[in-house]
């Protein structure tokens, strides 16, 4: 059956790619209030290609109709199979700024992406819907076989980008809906072209801002300055102690939980052939940083961070402008390691800048979503059927990493589900999400797709 499944893969292999660009001119940007009517639309789009494949899909509304939609589907289920969750999320990173575009990122376009592969550029191509294709393509290809050989669950959300508000009181409230033997996602990526990856760690993340407040208005800089608190001074003077000269995170406790590099890990990942020459080179960056006595790899994949993200006060257009400014504000994320705990960091964080903040200002925060950081079982059923799957899709066995991005659903669904998740990711390291440009590879949304077809028929042999 496996067989019949590919040749219909191979065959619609233009087919599949002219749909998925269908899905990538909807402009859904979850962060963006305007683009609520393009969340809904991107939902159906989803839904109704699962419905016509035969699947039961709906879209369903989050947070009581204040959050995006999301896309649930199943197909029949029969007892006795096993149960497979699908994740994956259908809003994008804003497409900003649009001047370094090479063409706009809700047109998708087909072209070489400078090494002799061709990938297709647009906002969201990589991360994450040309991943969520390969599996709606997989799905359809096994509907015309005579059906899915498992039970599947297919959860498509619309606020991954936006720290998932909304997706944690809906999975608690629909747990029954949900349950299954394994997840599967496919939001990471592979190591290089050429070394396909499945993930089994991801890092965590807490994203805060904080308001520092001094007057009522901006001031003449030259009658006021110097006898009134200055916001922005304060806001830098309070950044530049969030790190110690040896690349620290320098807040109380931030450390305590951080679970120590193994040395199995350490020299496995020593092995992986990361060339920080080359790294150099691509991002055209003069030195790598970072917190001494670890490597690229394990400073991303495995060390916490503090960033600041954005920075604002004052005046910010052409020219100089004599102000005092009235506020400063700065967010902030912070990426975490297991075992370090999203609510204990947040608080640690702001009580250690209230404590470092002047008084004759006032300090206030906002918290912008929290997720946990991950590792799942490596030495598990799931995980040797889902390195079976990738090498039959790609052609090689897959290599285990880690990666330092964020995804909150993985933490939540082994909360409230008690599931690992299968982190199967196509992307490439080159692909540029959440910048301009971004694309993804041809090579790897047709792999990708063999990968999930692969990957139902394996799982159908997991043991329960
Ligand atoms: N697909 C990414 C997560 C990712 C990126 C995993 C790179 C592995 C490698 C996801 O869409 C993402 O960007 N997540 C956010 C989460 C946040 C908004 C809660 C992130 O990591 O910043
Ligand atoms: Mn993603
Ligand atoms: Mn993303």
């Amino acid at each position: 059956m496996i067989d019949r499944v590919l040749k219909t893969i191979d065959a619609r292999r233009g087919q599949s790619l002219e749909e998925l660009k269908g899905l990538l001119r909807i402009p859904s940007v979850s962060t963006k209030p305007e683009h609520a009517p393009d969340m809904a639309r991107a939902a159906k789009l989803i839904a109704d290609t699962l419905t016509k494949t035969g699947l039961k899909a709906s879209v369903e509304p989050t947070g009581g109709g204040k959050g995006h939609p999301l896309v649930l589907a199943r197909n029949d289920h029969k007892p006795g199979r096993p149960t497979v969750l699908f994740y994956g999320h259908y809003d994008v990173q804003p497409s900003e700024p649009l001047d370094l575009w090479t063409t706009p990122p809700f047109e998708p376009t087909v072209r070489d992406d400078g090494t002799g592969h061709q990938a297709v550029y647009a906002r969201g191509s990589a991360d994450d819907k040309g991943q969520v294709w390969c599996h709606v393509e997989a799905v359809r290809a096994w509907q015309e076989a005579g059906g899915l050989p498992v039970n599947l669950v297919m959860l498509i959300e619309g606020e991954e980008e936006i720290g998932s508000d909304h997706l944690e009181a809906w999975v608690r409230a629909n747990a029954d809906k949900l349950k299954a033997d394994v997840a599967v996602i496919s939001d990471t990526n592979q190591f290089a072209r050429g070394v396909p990856a499945i993930t089994y760690g991801l890092r965590g993340l807490v994203y805060c801002e904080v308001f520092v407040t001094a007057v009522s208005h901006d001031l003449h800089s030259g009658m006021f300055g110097g006898s009134v608190p200055n916001p922005a001074n304060v806001l830098s003077q309070l950044i530049a102690t969030l790190h110690a000269p040896d690349g620290r995170v320098n807040i109380e406790g931030f450390y305590d939980d951080v679970r120590p590099l193994d040395e199995a890990e350490r020299s496995a990942w020593a092995k992986l052939l990361f060339d920080d020459e080359k790294a150099k080179r691509e991002l055209k960056l003069k030195e790598t940083f970072g917190e001494a006595g670890y490597s690229t790899l394990e400073r991303r994949w495995a060390r916490p961070t503090c960033d600041v993200n954005g920075l604002t006060s004052g005046y910010q257009g052409h020219g100089a402008k004599t102000i005092i400014p009235a506020k400063a504000s700065a967010k902030i994320s912070m990426r975490l390691v297991p075992d370090q705990d999203p609510v204990k960091v947040v608080e640690a964080f702001e009580r250690a800048m209230r404590q470092r903040c002047p008084k004759n200002v006032t300090i206030e925060f906002a918290r912008h979503g929290l997720a946990g950081p991950v590792i799942v079982e490596r030495n598990s059923p799931a995980m040797r059927l889902a390195g079976e799957a990738v090498e039959a899709g790609f052609g090689k066995r897959p290599t285990l990493i880690r990666e330092g991005g964020s995804i909150p659903v993985v933490a939540l669904f082994k909360q409230t589900l008690g599931i690992d998740t299968l982190l199967v990711g196509f992307g490439l390291p080159d692909d540029r999400v959440h910048s301009p440009n971004e694309k993804f590879d041809l090579d790897a949304l047709h792999n990708g797709t063999r990968t999930a077809a692969v990957l139902y028929e394996k799982l159908s042999r997991l043991p329960r």
